[in-house]
């Protein structure tokens, strides 16, 4: 892993195998941004024209080397484009979006120095960040083939307020470690990740941070009654389970329920997808890898509030012992569900889960799902949907993602919508509605789960949750941690609006 540390040396002077510096697009071509001044120095003023003939613009994702000219300890500059030229500087979004590209551009490398224009500590913990998850490759099938990557990261900041600096480097740190281990369990190959092994990754997580983490076993979910976990997962070798990890602070005076849909591999059951549809399927535990992940980052950042992460876990496979369409699961709480299409199983744990989930009285409940191809279809591969049977709540989250750099967007749960599923089935519901609007469809299927007088939020991560295209900023291809920090920062939010 790459180790991230700051320090307030001079640019020019820190020993480093590469230098990292930011340029801007401006109307008569390269700007040089602060952090370029030595640089710029040492190339006699020409750091702009060196880099123009080398034919960048400063566009962003631009990343050029150059030989360190002398009076530049380090060996390599490497020049990041930040897009348009702002006098008001960059902002933490593009910060980290540049980090991330310097630190994939320069991975093999044991050691960087990050002298973007950063000032603010927000602005700081950007750069560490996107420099961590920029860094980030997944390696466990890997041969000699892949590259490691880069060793070591140091964000230069300035000597004043030094002591926030490090601070926000560390909780950059938390936060980025945490989201790179979402992704590895995102990239995980499904023969190795199964409802029971990531159940066993989570233990030894709450082990080793003090979390509570309780698990239950088919048998105990047989015996409780989960008949959504169990219907799903019935036609698997590998069994269901429902995991329960607790972050508790003592002077908290909220509680929060994430609850994450955790299809360790999503075949359709035996409603099966068709080839093409099911090769990145390993992802369809994104949520519950993204509500693991926030209930360990709070946990590390110490938010003064309690967070419980529900992780509903099974495998959608077709076989004599799976769930027939046509079939009617009695689920947790005692609703029963007519099962018209098995490929519609997410809603079916997560009903299990937030049944379970708000039986503890949480004073709001968010669930994190890669729901519906739906979604992905209206919102494209980049931004989630928002759904709530609280608009402020829906707005509320709307507006964290965007601060932490997330893109998400509100969407509505229109109860004419409700009707298709009701009216259609012999059961109090069917697990599919009318066609159109199938993203919505499946939240107002959710919200028939959520108990009366409970805020509830609902996150469709199905496009960004998995990346097919070629890296960009400080995304990979793969798992990319979605909805992590928009559920975190919602976490702080609430702890710091009831303290
Ligand atoms: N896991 C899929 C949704 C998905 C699609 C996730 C694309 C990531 C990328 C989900 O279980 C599913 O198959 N949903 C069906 C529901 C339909 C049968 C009502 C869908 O969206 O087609
Ligand atoms: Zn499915
Ligand atoms: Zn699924």
């Amino acid at each position: 892993m790459t180790a991230l540390s700051v320090s307030t040396s001079a640019a020019a002077s820190l020993r480093a195998d590469a230098l990292v510096v930011g340029v801007a697009k401006g109307p008569k071509g390269i700007v040089p941004t602060a952090g370029t001044e030595a640089v710029n120095e040492a190339f006699e003023g020409k750091l702009a024209e060196v880099l123009t003939t080398l034919g960048a613009t400063g566009a962003e994702g631009e990343a050029v080397k150059v030989p360190a000219p002398a009076g530049v300890k380090a060996a390599l500059v490497l020049a990041v484009g930040l897009g348009e030229a702002s006098e008001e500087g960059y902002g933490p979004e593009t910060l980290r979006r540049a980090a991330g590209v310097a630190a994939r551009t320069l991975a093999g490398v044991k050691k960087a120095a990050l002298a973007l224009p950063a000032e603010s500590t927000d602005e700081i913990e950007a750069v560490a960040l996107g420099g961590l998850l920029g860094s980030y490759s997944f390696g466990t099938y890997k041969g000699e083939g892949g590259k490691e990557p880069v060793g070591e990261l140091v964000v230069l900041a300035p000597r004043k307020g030094s002591k926030d600096s490090k601070a926000a480097v560390e909780r950059a740190a938390a936060i980025g470690e945490e989201m790179n281990r979402a992704r590895d369990l995102v990239n995980t190959a499904p023969n190795d990740l199964n409802p029971k092994s990531f159940a066993a990754i989570v233990q030894a997580a709450g082990k080793e941070h003090g979390l509570k983490v309780e698990v239950l076993d088919e048998k105990a979910l047989v015996k409780g009654g989960f008949g959504g976990l169990m219907g799903v997962g019935g036609g698997s070798a590998n069994p269901p389970r429902l995991v329960k990890v607790a972050y508790t602070h003592p002077k908290a005076k909220a509680s929060l329920a994430f609850v994450g849909k955790g299809i360790t591999y999503d075949s359709g059951g035996i409603s099966l997808k068709p080839a093409g549809h099911n090769e990145t399927m390993k992802c369809d535990m994104a949520g519950a890898a993204a509500v693991f992940a926030a209930v360990v980052a709070a946990k590390r950042l110490g938010l003064a509030v309690n967070v419980t992460g529900w992780l509903a876990l099974a495998e959608n496979m077709p076989s004599g012992s799976a769930t027939r369409p046509g079939d009617v699961l009695r689920m947790y709480g005692g609703k029963t569900v007519e099962v018209l299409n098995t490929d519609a199983e997410g809603r079916l744990v997560l009903a299990d889960a937030i049944v379970r989930a708000g039986e503890e009285n949480p004073d709001v409940i968010v669930d994190v799902a890669t729901l519906t191809g739906a979604m992905v279809l209206a919102l494209g591969t980049r931004t989630f949907g928002v759904m709530s049977n609280n608009d402020e709540l829906r707005d509320t989250l709307h507006t964290v993602a965007g601060e932490v750099g997330e893109q998400s967007w509100p969407m509505p749960l229109p109860a004419e919508l409700r009707k298709g599923m009701t009216e259609s089935t012999i059961a109090d519901l069917a697990n599919m509605g009318e066609r159109m609007g199938g993203g919505l469809v499946a939240g107002l299927f959710l919200k028939e789960f959520v108990a009366e007088g409970t805020d509830w939020a609902h996150l469709d991560i199905a496009g960004p949750a998995f990346h097919e295209g070629a890296p960009f900023g400080y995304t990979p291809k793969g798992g990319t941690a979605s909805a992590v920090r928009t559920l975190l920062a919602y976490a702080e939010r609430t702890a710091a609006a009831k303290a």
